[in-house]
């Protein structure tokens, strides 16, 4: 039976540590705020959004929450973009994704400040992130890095496999375990011979957004095995993209669905706002 690796506790030790920086922050006058942006009411969205309100209370940032509905045009999007550029008391901005058919997300993300992007989805943190510079951390890579630090596995020189290629997950995860000297493969839609190229992997992050498509003979026994995958099975049950019942003897760690990556996405969310109030602040 593989070590399950339990993101919940991990996230919570994370929060701590902020929850603790915020207060000395306070002490000394500095309040800290998140302005979170959501179009519409794509119900998982508002899940989503709802958790990173309540995130933001316990380590005691101040939460803005901007609730748009669906006909929101690009014009009224960029508007309030442009005042939340300029509003003092927001250090960082998050648009939740994804928007609406008719608006453009790239349009968008363009036009977020990158210092207070703490997504870090504008080109310039994206760019940012692949010289190494990481002013802010891919959210859901990140989290699942530190997830990996968790088991004591060492990344340098592992095979890593990271299946999917998104802007989101797939392309920064390679890029934070290229930059901890891991032996990098990103696989996708078109790869040939997937099995057997995750059947080689130390370290095996799956975002494909498939649900349970990571079967037992997809993996190396005692593999470390990191789920990003949301979906729902066939019977509308939460699930990743990886089978965890049919895995979880053969790796040596595992992370679950839900209470694996999910929980990580926000605390990094709220490290990277917190880095930001700081860079505001003139405090490194
Ligand atoms: N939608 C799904 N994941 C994310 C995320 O990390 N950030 C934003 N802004 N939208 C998302």
């Amino acid at each position: 039976m593989a070590n399950i690796i339990d993101g919940k506790a991990v996230s919570a030790q994370v929060k701590e540590k902020i929850r603790g920086e915020v207060s000395e922050l306070k002490e000394k006058g500095i309040e800290i705020g998140l302005a979170v942006v959501i179009v519409g009411d794509d119900p998982a969205s508002q899940v989503y959004v709802r958790n990173k309100e309540k995130a933001c209370e316990l380590v005691g940032f101040n939460s803005y929450k901007y609730a748009l509905p669906a006909e929101t045009t690009e014009e009224e999007l960029l508007a309030l973009v442009d005042k939340l550029n300029n509003d003092d008391r927001v250090d960082g901005i998050l648009v939740q994704l994804p928007l609406p058919k008719h608006l453009n997300d790239k349009i968008i993300i363009d036009n977020i400040r990158p210092d207070k992007d703490v997504d870090a989805f504008h080109p310039v943190n994206v760019g940012k992130i692949m010289i190494g510079d990481y002013s802010f951390l891919p959210c859901t890579p990140a989290g699942v890095m530190e997830l990996i630090d968790s088991t004591g596995v060492e990344v340098a020189g592992k095979q890593c496999v990271v299946i999917g290629r998104s802007n989101i997950v797939g392309k920064p995860q390679a890029m934070l375990l290229l930059h901890r000297s891991g032996t990098v493969t990103i696989c996708h839609s078109k790869t040939r011979n997937l099995k057997e190229i995750c059947s080689g992997a130390d370290i095996l992050v799956a975002a494909v957004g498939r649900a349970k498509m990571v079967t037992s003979d997809y993996i190396k026994e005692g593999a470390v095995v990191i789920d990003v995958g949301m979906n729902r099975d066939e019977n509308g049950k939460l699930c990743g993209d990886v089978d965890f019942e049919d895995c979880k003897e053969k790796a040596g760690y595992i992370t679950p669905v839900p209470g694996g990556v999910g929980p990580m996405t926000i605390a990094m969310l709220m490290k990277n706002t917190l880095t930001a109030g700081k860079m505001h602040h003139g405090i490194d």
